[in-house]
């Protein structure tokens, strides 16, 4: 992409407004830019992006830790109108009203997505800033339950960052599968009652978790950790796994080193430590992806599930939602709102 295009290099492009990253670092180097509007190829549909999730990938990609190659526009979820439809795609049309899993390019006025992770909206969405935070949470919450720890009813569940966007939508996941009240950490008591709203029993500040835990489990432990933090507080989860616990990583928002025990201490513990990345399981697993898609989508807007948006900024204003994301002070979910 040309991070300065103008009329004279791109005869016959529209230009659209977007956030683009021109190198890494903090919420500063957002910055909104005319580039060229894309057009869809094979397979895929351009849309008009009405709302975008603000999800902690794009700040991992924004920092250059993610799969992000600068000049990049980063955004991973959107909703929007159907702009235009690429050859070979059937059952979406211009004008339709949908919302898309992208490859990233989110922050802007039009963007490009495969057909086949673009669903119809349904009708009482249409409008709705939630309609633009319904996949990347939600998926990672429907395949961490039921496909990487498996949890079963009667299962007790420890999730670290409660009141984020992931814990939201999880914390409803466990109580609509009929799975026990999670238990879950925040860095400020402060967050504890909205993760309460969202279906967590207990939750904990990180410095004692672990005891606390414990003593909640009558020293048993859990069955399972859900871990996007990584580094020390992994370290310290591993020892609240109960026999044929699971830890599963998903981030390491903490950017601290892994440390993480060899084989022969899960075999002793008998305990195991599995991972998701829904940015990776596409290119592995594309099969995959719709079907969770689709059940989001249906769960969002029967009303079983509510993302939790509690802020929308302007497209223009995407580094206050960085700033104020990284500053950890906020609960539930960022949207922006495009056009
Ligand atoms: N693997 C996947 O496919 C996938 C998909 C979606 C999200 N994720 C990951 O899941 C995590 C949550 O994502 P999200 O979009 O829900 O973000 P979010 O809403 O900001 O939630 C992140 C939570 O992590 C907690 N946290 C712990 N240590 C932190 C740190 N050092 N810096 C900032 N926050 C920290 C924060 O709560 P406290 O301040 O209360 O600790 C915050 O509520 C991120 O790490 C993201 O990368 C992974």
């Amino acid at each position: 992409m040309c991070p300065r295009p103008c009329a004279s290099c791109l005869p016959g492009r529209s230009l659209m407004r977007a956030v683009v990253v021109t190198e890494y670092g903090g919420p500063e180097v957002l910055t909104l830019r005319d580039v060229p509007e894309p057009e869809p190829g094979p397979g895929e549909v351009s849309l008009t992006v009405a709302f975008a999730g603000v999800n902690f990938t794009d700040v991992r990609n924004r920092v250059g830790d993610g799969l992000g190659v600068v000049p990049f526009i980063p955004g991973v979820e959107v909703a929007g109108t159907v702009r235009q439809v690429g050859p070979g795609v059937e059952g979406l049309r211009p004008g339709q009203q949908v919302a898309a899993l992208t490859r990233g390019h989110g922050y802007a006025e039009v963007v490009t997505a495969a057909a086949g992770l673009t669903v119809p909206l349904p009708e009482n969405l249409i409008g709705k800033p939630a309609s633009g935070s319904m996949f990347v949470t939600m998926q990672l919450g429907l395949f961490l339950l039921r496909q990487v720890a498996r949890v079963l009813p009667g299962e007790t569940v420890l999730l670290h960052g409660a009141a984020g966007g992931v814990g939201t939508v999880i914390g409803q996941l466990a109580r609509h599968f009929g799975l026990r009240p999670l238990y879950g950490t925040v860095s400020d008591l402060a967050k504890a009652q909205f993760a309460r709203q969202n279906g967590f029993a207990q939750v904990y500040e990180y410095g004692r978790f672990d005891t606390a835990v414990l003593a909640a489990t009558g020293g048993r432990g859990v069955d399972v950790v859900l871990d996007p933090v990584g580094g020390q507080i992994r370290a310290r989860s591993f020892e609240v796994l109960a026999p044929f616990g699971r830890l599963v990583t998903y981030s390491n928002i903490s950017r601290e080193p892994e440390v993480v025990p060899d084989a022969n201490w899960m075999r002793a513990r008998c305990v195991g430590y599995a991972g998701f990345s829904g940015g990776q399981l596409p290119q592995r697993a594309p099969e995959l992806i719709r079907p969770s898609l689709l059940e989001a989508t249906e769960l969002i807007g029967a009303g079983v599930i509510d993302t939790g948006v509690t802020s929308v900024f302007p497209l223009a204003r995407a580094a206050d939602a960085h700033r104020q994301f990284e500053q950890r002070t906020a609960v539930g979910k960022f949207i922006l709102a495009v056009s």
